[in-house]
Parts: structure tokens; C-alpha cells; sequence
């Protein structure tokens, strides 16, 4: 296929202050296939997103029907090994997985491989209806090489985990839900507006206490669970040392809406 002109991710900015970007994976005439520069494209939208100080949290959407159908499997076909070993093949991947700020997956169809991936690398997952997961990587003579067999091991559990990258087996939205896959399901055409709805009550959190959050509830996937409650009370007396914290606790009391300041 000729490679598609224009921007591979596009991007909007939503609420009054600009708080919410909505990041769009835009490559529909290939299914969103997660090829070299669409993949490029995203971290430096990453990239730049984090260091504005505006956005609070980030949406990633697809297109109609699909999230995103993989790596791109035309791109792969020609490599041999001593070329996927070295950089920068699939080096900047993990540019999701490392976005301080909160992400919400709004997955609206297809999510394969690699687009199963990029979801499970976001915090937040909300399924349309019509949404499909899986790894199919073994169908293609190869294994999950983003994070596949082990977040999806962490997320669903090992069986369920083993089956699908053994196998290839889809599941459906529903069947996503109640492996614990996604967090909600919704209409596919109110999947948008709900994940931004979502997106802007974060925003309204103190910045501060959500990236402390992000990483304390991230821990629990990496640490032991002593260490990792150690590390969660850590982070929960450094929210004594913000402004943030008062201003809730004080609007609690005083039966007002707190706003946050970021201090
Ligand atoms: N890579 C490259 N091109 C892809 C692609 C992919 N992952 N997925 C779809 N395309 C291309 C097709 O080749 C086709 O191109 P042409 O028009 O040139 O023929 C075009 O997109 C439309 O695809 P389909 O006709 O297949 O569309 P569909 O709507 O009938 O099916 C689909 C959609 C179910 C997503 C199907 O395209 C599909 O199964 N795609 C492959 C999914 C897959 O195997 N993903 C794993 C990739 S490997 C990986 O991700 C490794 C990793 O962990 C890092």
C-alpha cells in the first residue's frame, strides 16, 4: 500500500482551558496499522503534551471500527534478526507506558497485537460495544513483542493470557469487561463523549495527588506488596507537603467544590 499523506495522529484540545487532548490514531486505510512513523508521530505528540503544563489528561481514540490492527506487518515482513535486534526498532513503543500524565484508551473496534498493546499501556481503558482484543501474533509465526504476554498475564490472568496468545482468540467487548480487561463498556457512539467526560473529572483533580496516583497504583504491577504499600504511604504523607491537599480537605468541610492549583 502507498503510504497515506498527511498526519498519522491528529490532535484536539477540549475544556475551557484546554485541560484534555484527544489524540486520534489516524491511518485508516491500513487499520491503524502501528507502523515506524505513525509510532514516531505518537511520542513526540507524547512528548509534547507532557511538557504542557495545560494538559492534564490524554485520550487516545482510533478510527470507526478499529483501535489499531498492530505493528504493521508489511513493514516487519522483509527485517531479519540482526536488524529488529538493534535500535530503533520498537524503541519508542513504550513512550505510552511512560507518560506521567493520566491516559485514557477509548477503544472503538479492533485492538490486535501491538493495538491490544498500546491499550494496556494506558491507564484507563473503555471498550465501544463493538470493540475486538486480542494477540494474534502467533497466527503470523511470532509472539507478542510490546508487552502482549506480560501485561495482558498481569491483567487478565495467566489462563486466559496463555489462551489468547496461544491461540490468537479474540474477545469481544463483553467478554473484555469481565476478564477485566476494559472498565466499562459503552454504546460505540457515545464511547467518545463518555471517555471525555472521564478525562475532564480527572482534570479537575489536583495534578499533583493524579501523578502520584498514576504511579502508586502502577507499583502494584512491579513491586512486592510490602514494598509497594511502603511506597503508596510514602507517596500519601508527600500530599501533606502540597497545597492541593488542604484546599480538599477544607472544601470538604466547608461543603464546597475545591479548586485545585497544582501547588
Ligand atoms: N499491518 C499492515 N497492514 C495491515 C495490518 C497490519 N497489522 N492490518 C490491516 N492491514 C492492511 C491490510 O493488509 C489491508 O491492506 P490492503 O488494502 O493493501 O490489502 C488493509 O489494511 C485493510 O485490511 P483488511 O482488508 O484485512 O481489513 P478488514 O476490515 O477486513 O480486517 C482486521 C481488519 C481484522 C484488523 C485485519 O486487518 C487484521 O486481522 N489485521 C492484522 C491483525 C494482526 O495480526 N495484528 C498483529 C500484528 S503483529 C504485532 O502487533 C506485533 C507486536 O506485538 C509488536
Amino acid at each position: 500500500m502507498a503510504a497515506e499523506p498527511g498526519a498519522m495522529i491528529l490532535l484536539e484540545r477540549h475544556g475551557d482551558g484546554a485541560e484534555v487532548a484527544l489524540v486520534t490514531l489516524n491511518r485508516p486505510r491500513a487499520r491503524n496499522a502501528l507502523c515506524d512513523l505513525l509510532m514516531t508521530q505518537l511520542a513526540d505528540t507524547l512528548d509534547q503534551l507532557e511538557t504542557d503544563d495545560r494538559v492534564r489528561v490524554v485520550v487516545i481514540t482510533g478510527q470507526p471500527g478499529v483501535f489499531a490492527a498492530g505493528a504493521d506487518i508489511k513493514e516487519m515482513l522483509p527485517k531479519e534478526f540482526p536488524a529488529v535486534v538493534q535500535p530503533p526498532f520498537l524503541q519508542h513503543w513504550d513512550r505510552l507506558s511512560r507518560c506521567q500524565k493520566p491516559v485514557i484508551a477509548a477503544v472503538n473496534g479492533y485492538a490486535l497485537g501491538g493495538g491490544c498493546e498500546l491499550a494496556m499501556m494506558c491507564d484507563v481503558i473503555y471498550a465501544s460495544d463493538e470493540a475486538v482484543f486480542g494477540q494474534p501474533e502467533i497466527t503470523l509465526g511470532t509472539i507478542p513483542g510490546a508487552g502482549g504476554t506480560q501485561r495482558l498475564c498481569r491483567t487478565v490472568g495467566r489462563p486466559l493470557a496463555m489462551e489468547m496468545c496461544l491461540t490468537g482468540r479474540k474477545l469481544t467487548a463483553a467478554e473484555a469487561l469481565q476478564a477485566g480487561l476494559v472498565g466499562r463498556v459503552i454504546p460505540a457512539e457515545k464511547l467518545l463523549e463518555e471517555a471525555l467526560k472521564t478525562a475532564s473529572r480527572i482534570a479537575a483533580m489536583s495534578p499533583i495527588a493524579t501523578v502520584l496516583c498514576k504511579k502508586a497504583v502502577n507499583a502494584a504491577h512491579q513491586t512486592s506488596l510490602s514494598a509497594g504499600l511502603q511506597y503508596e504511604r510514602d507517596l500519601f504523607y508527600a500530599t501533606f507537603a502540597t497545597e492541593d491537599r488542604r484546599t480538599g480537605m477544607d472544601a470538604f468541610i466547608q461543603k464546597q467544590a475545591p479548586v485545585f492549583t497544582g501547588k
